[in-house]
């Protein structure tokens, strides 16, 4: 893993959506995992200041999401959808003919997910996967304990997965307790994974996936096996780290072309 702390979350998702952007002027159809929730705000906005002031070009590139509530349509404005429209997709010249949201509202659900796989395949894979980390150490909707190895499919969200998300819809009974996400064998193919995690609620998170054992019981520490895989952290969710000098060390001696310019 390559771990990358900086100052805030303010730097730490500018570095991010220049990591992104890198991707898509290299391979202008790149095939871009996304993922929704609060962390990867900032960097959604950098990527569209980049789009009007800089000329990024997203009318070539595919995205997948991660995961989608089982229920919610695509108007409706908790839904995963409704979220990447609003924060994204909207404001940059992208084709939403080639953004991918799994269907919530699908009648067969199972056919959903096995046809999400089949379309990522179809895309050529995905070249860069965004994500977050729950507090739970969750990656997409995969809660502790599900298989290291899953793909897309059906989960059911945790009690504190819940009461994290709770806030947006009002209670938690009005929650969906299900959600469609990609597996965790779904993202470790993906070609890169770039996940973000900021703030005091992760601390635990972070060093579980970084620092401890490969378990389901954290599904993030799945990382450890991707063959490149970065983290970025800001100073507060790196605070557990026992090797973070090791890792600001590692940052700061790079090879001119491993650094993030
Ligand atoms: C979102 C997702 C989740 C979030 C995680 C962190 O698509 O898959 O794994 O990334 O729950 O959420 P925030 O960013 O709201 O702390």
């Amino acid at each position: 893993m390559e771990v990358l702390i900086r100052d805030s979350a303010e730097t730490g998702c500018v570095l991010g959506a220049k990591i992104m952007a890198s991707v898509i002027r290299e391979k202008p159809n790149a095939v871009l995992g996304l993922a929704t929730g609060r962390t990867p705000l900032r960097l959604y906005q950098e990527l569209i200041r980049l789009h009007r002031n800089e000329g990024l070009d997203f009318s070539k590139v595919t995205t997948f999401n991660l995961d989608e509530y089982v229920g919610l349509p695509a108007d409706h404005p908790q839904s995963y959808r409704f979220f990447m429209q609003e924060n994204l997709f909207r404001h940059i010249n992208i084709d939403l003919a080639r953004t991918n949201v799994p269907n919530g509202t699908a009648t067969d659900l199972h056919l959903e997910c096995r046809s999400y796989e089949e379309r990522i395949v179809a895309a050529g894979g995905i070249d860069i996967q965004l994500l977050g980390l729950g507090r739970n150490g969750h990656i997409g909707f995969n809660e502790p304990t599900g298989s290291l190895r899953s793909r897309t499919w059906i989960k059911i969200l945790s009690e504190q997965t819940l009461r994290d998300n709770s806030e947006v819809f009002g209670s938690l009974e009005s929650m969906p307790k299900h959600a469609i996400t990609m597996g965790i064998g779904t993202i470790l193919d993906a070609r890169r994974c770039l996940l973000l995690a900021f703030g005091p609620a992760k601390v635990r998170a972070v060093e579980d996936m970084v620092e401890g054992p490969l378990s389901a019981i954290c599904p993030g520490s799945a990382l450890q096996l991707h063959p490149r895989a970065a983290i970025i952290l800001d100073e507060t969710s790196s605070a557990g780290l026992h090797y973070a000098d090791h890792y600001r060390w590692v940052d700061a001696h790079k090879l001119d072309w491993q650094k993030y310019v």
